[in-house]
């Protein structure tokens, strides 16, 4: 099976695509600020878009925010449409990996996998959308196979934290863990935190074509994952969580989709003992609960209908009090954010058998990191794309399409994170 080169037989290791969005623009600083550290001195990497005039500014602004003038020379662009296949094929040609920033997904995503698939480039994303993740895995499995490439999705905050955090629990508990339910809180410090609209435009056709989602995972024709120990229950709708002390509802991300595909692979490609996962945010006190309940209620209604969905995306800021706008956050609301996932896993000790009795013993886990969107995703996003760079023997056997805790549980993803600002660590 053919290998995608990871040396110089390709201009650049890493190309940006999608460098001029909002979320496009912190994935340039932060490729900028690896580079500079000793390891990865001699990694090469462009930005990619529709617009040469909006990359170079991003290379200006970034040159500007890091001190670094070199990018506004050093930097190249390269010009590549999502409607212009010929742009695509290009771009891929000339990359080792794609880092792809240009969403929604379900609109953008495919032409762009296809390419880096057909041009031998592996393609990491940052979707938060199950629909685009599993599609692809459906459609292009094989063929990324075949061409030894990785296509890796969800690489942002949406699911590298839950994903791996699930795979760290396992690793750091003595013995077999069975299950594990997780809660995210988000703390915005003293400034009022929220995220850019594009998240919201992809959440709004995520949820309104959920639907269709189900048609899609009947093609996989996938047996239910086996049950071991004790049938995790999940929690109803609105809960008071004594875990973290504040009123939780299920998070309605990618996580527990993502985690789900992590563990069917894990058991049938490795035998592992499947952990049941229930994922959690918190939503603070009661009167953020009548606020959402409010606000839930206005979203699941209008999402239905086009004209309801035209709305959401004309007024961001109104439909969502304020936690998506159309600017996007500030870099001193970033600053001032930061998030904690708690994971509660219980499962068997090395001497008890889990297929006999409850399980027997509990670990507590952490994962927590800077604000959510526009600084944890870009570090998780680019200590992803270097272990592809760097630990070749620790990826899966052949490509494919994975999602990170399938491509990354035998890598040292975790340890590179934890440097860079997302902590992993047992309480
Ligand atoms: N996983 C996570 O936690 C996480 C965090 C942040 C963002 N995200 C996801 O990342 C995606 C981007 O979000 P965002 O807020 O950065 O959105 P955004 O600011 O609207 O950026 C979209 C990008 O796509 C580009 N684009 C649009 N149409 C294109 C085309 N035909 N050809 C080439 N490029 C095209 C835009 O180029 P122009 O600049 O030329 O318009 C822009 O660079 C969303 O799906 C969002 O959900 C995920």
């Amino acid at each position: 099976m053919a290998r995608v080169e990871t040396s110089s037989s390709r201009p650049y290791h890493i190309v940006i695509f999608g460098a001029s969005g909002f979320t496009g623009q912190f994935v340039v600083e932060e490729v900028a600020r690896t580079v500079s550290e000793g390891p990865n001195g001699n990694l090469k990497w462009a930005v990619a878009g529709r617009s040469k005039q909006k990359l170079e500014k991003v290379l200006e602004q970034a040159a500007e925010v890091l001190g670094k003038p070199e990018l506004r020379t050093e930097v190249d662009v390269i010009v590549a449409d999502v409607g212009e296949p010929d742009t695509l094929a290009a771009m891929c040609k000339q990359a080792v990996i794609v880092l792809n920033c240009v969403g929604p997904y379900r609109f953008f995503g495919e032409p762009v996998v296809q390419a880096c698939v057909e041009n031998g480039a592996h393609h990491m994303d940052i979707s938060g959308e199950p629909q685009f993740l599993e599609g692809m895995q459906l459609n292009y499995s094989s063929q990324a196979a075949e061409k030894g490439v990785f296509v890796i999705g969800s690489c942002g905050f949406d699911s590298i934290p839950a994903d791996m955090g699930i795979i760290f629990t396992r690793d750091q508990f003595k013995g077999t863990l069975t299950a594990v339910e997780s809660f995210l809180t988000i703390s915005s410090g003293s400034e009022d935190g929220c995220l850019h609209e594009g998240t919201w435009q992809s959440a709004i056709y995520g949820l309104a074509d959920r639907p269709k989602l189900k048609g899609l995972r009947r093609k996989f024709n996938h047996q239910p994952l086996p049950v071991v120990g004790s049938k995790l229950k999940h929690r109803g709708a609105l809960t008071f969580s004594n875990e973290i002390q504040q009123y939780t509802v299920p998070f309605i991300g990618s996580d527990p989709a993502v985690v789900k595909r992590t563990q069917r692979f894990l058991t049938e490609e490795h035998q592992a003992t499947p952990v049941q996962y229930g994922a959690y945010a918190g939503i603070g006190g009661m009167g953020n609960v009548i606020k959402l309940m409010f606000a839930g209620m206005m979203f699941f209604f209008l999402v239905k209908f086009s004209c309801g969905r035209n709305l959401l995306i004309k007024h961001p800021e109104f439909f969502s009090f304020g936690f998506f706008t159309k600017g996007g956050p500030s870099r001193k609301q970033m600053e001032a954010s930061s998030f904690q996932i708690s994971f509660y896993g219980e499962g068997y000790t090395e001497d008890q058998d889990p297929s006999q009795g409850k399980p027997n013993a509990k670990i507590r886990t952490l994962v927590r990191g800077p604000e959510v969107g526009y600084v944890a995703t870009p570090i998780a996003m680019v200590q992803a794309a270097l272990t592809i760079l760097n630990e070749p023997a620790a990826m899966p056997r052949k490509g494919g399409v994975y999602t990170p805790g399938a491509a990354f549980a035998r890598s040292t993803l975790i340890d590179r994170l934890n440097k860079h600002g997302i902590h992993f660590s047992v309480i």
